[in-house]
């Protein structure tokens, strides 16, 4: 099989480990022929793993979209608020899109890079991995064949774990809502997506409730300095501890962000000045670490959500109560079991469990490789209409996150029908 060609704009984390590895791996559905990447670290390590020639690389995507077509596609990894300006840069230059969540971080940004979209005729796919993980295909192969009869009410969670929220949502890229977003927007873009796929319809209507609970100033532990190697009192039983969070021998993600040269002195040597070193209690974070949404589908599904930074594990739960049966599901331990009312016999009910192996499916449990898979098969087989309509599902699913932001920050209940018509 012939690979898609793509060119890689932003060789960060996501570019680099999750994308560019997945090229190299599967050589025969994805090749990388330029980079754009300002970091010369990063875009020498990127151009090196695929053998980009230095006149494909760029150190900016302005620069790399001047230039004639260097290829079909084009994966942006770029951070949040860098996806518009790119993505319909991309789009005008004549690439089809591989994007990363969350499209854009305004709504009009979102509607804007459809609206390019089309008009264009490129096509576009988000980089919302559930749908494309083995597990949640199960899920809505089992609700779409009728297993639990008619969805009454999903109940979804989302389980952060703390050491985790505290290096993307506290320390990290995400931390400060006004440089990316609005937690329910960076990480529950995903869920927003995922239900709205499950359900096959829009919500209509959608409230929230959500406050940033721990990582603030008044939390700090007396005396505690701004990095945490400068001597803070309570080092030895802080569980969040720079110094033995990123400087211990383990050099796998996320301790793998803090520095290119992975290791160990190279880690603790930057431990005074990056922002990862910092006191979780002294950082600039204004993104909330518990919130809850509840909304009503057009279906009449009723759907809760929560999403929670403070579990030891990160980890997803589901549980779909239908008209003639429930279905639960725990994601990361790949377990869905499905039981069937029986008339009379209410505490024996038919029962069916699926056990997905995700050992072997990779990062985000095979969602990653997954959406690849999806988005250079429909290029190979010219279906945009296809990835058409999982564009118009994402961009429903991202409304549905700012219509909850809207909901918590305003406190009041959003109808998202009137508010935030999917029409474009
Ligand atoms: N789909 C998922 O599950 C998932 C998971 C994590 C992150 N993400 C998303 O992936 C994106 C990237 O996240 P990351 O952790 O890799 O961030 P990162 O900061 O590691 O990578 C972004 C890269 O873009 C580069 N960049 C900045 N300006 C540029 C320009 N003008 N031209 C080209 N490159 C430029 C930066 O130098 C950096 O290397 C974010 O939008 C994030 O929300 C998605």
């Amino acid at each position: 099989m012939k690979p898609i060609e793509a060119v890689l704009v932003g060789a960060g984390q996501r570019g680099t480990d999750a994308f560019g590895n997945l090229a190299l791996k599967n050589p025969d559905e994805l090749k990388f022929t330029a980079v754009a990447e300002p970091h010369e670290g990063r875009r020498k390590r990127f151009a090196e793993q695929h053998g980009i020639p230095v006149e494909r690389q760029f150190t900016s995507w302005k620069e790399m979209f001047a230039q004639p077509l260097l290829a079909p596609a084009c994966v942006n990894a770029t951070m949040d608020l860098e996806h518009l300006e790119s993505a319909t840069a991309a789009l005008e230059a004549g690439y089809d899109l591989f994007l990363e969540k969350p499209m854009a971080t305004t709504v009009e940004g979102c509607r804007e890079i459809v609206r390019v979209a089309r008009k264009t005729g490129r096509a576009v796919m988000i980089c919302t991995p559930l749908r494309f993980t083995p597990f949640y295909k199960k899920v809505k192969e089992q609700i779409d064949a009728g297993a639990i009869g008619r969805p009454l009410a999903v109940s979804m969670s989302e389980n952060v774990a703390s050491w985790h929220f505290a290096h993307s949502f506290v320390r990290g890229n995400w931390g400060v809502v006004e440089k990316s977003g609005p937690l329910i927007l960076t990480k529950c873009c995903h869920d927003m997506d995922l239900v709205r796929w499950l359900l096959d319809v829009p919500p209509v209507e959608v409230n929230s409730r959500g406050d940033l609970l721990l990582f603030r100033r008044e939390n700090m532990p007396e005396g505690a300095p701004k990095f945490c190697i400068e001597g803070c009192p309570v080092a030895e039983t802080c569980a969040f501890n720079a110094e033995k969070l990123y400087g211990g021998e383990t050099s796998e993600w996320p301790v793998s962000v803090i520095s290119l040269d992975k290791s160990r002195e190279a880690r603790r040597a930057v431990l005074g000045t990056s922002p990862f070193g910092r006191c979780v209690y002294r950082c600039d974070n204004t993104a909330v670490d518990e919130q809850i949404v509840v909304a009503t589908f057009a279906n009449g599904t009723l759907v809760d959500f929560a999403v929670r930074a403070h579990t030891v594990y990160p980890y997803r739960t589901i549980r779909v109560l239908g008209s003639e049966g429930e279905l639960s599901g725990h994601a990361e331990r790949g377990v869905i079991k499905v039981q069937r009312f029986v008339a009379a016999n209410w505490s024996d009910p038919e029962s069916l469990e699926f056990n997905i192996t995700n050992d072997e499916a990779g990062a985000h449990m095979g969602g990653d490789a997954g959406g690849i898979k999806h988005f250079t098969r429909c290029l190979r087989e010219d279906n945009r209409a296809e990835l058409d309509r999982g564009l118009q599902i994402a961009l429903e699913g991202h409304l549905l996150s700012f219509a909850a932001e809207a909901a918590r920050a305003e406190n009041r209940t959003v109808n998202f029908a009137s508010e935030f018509n999917t029409a474009l």
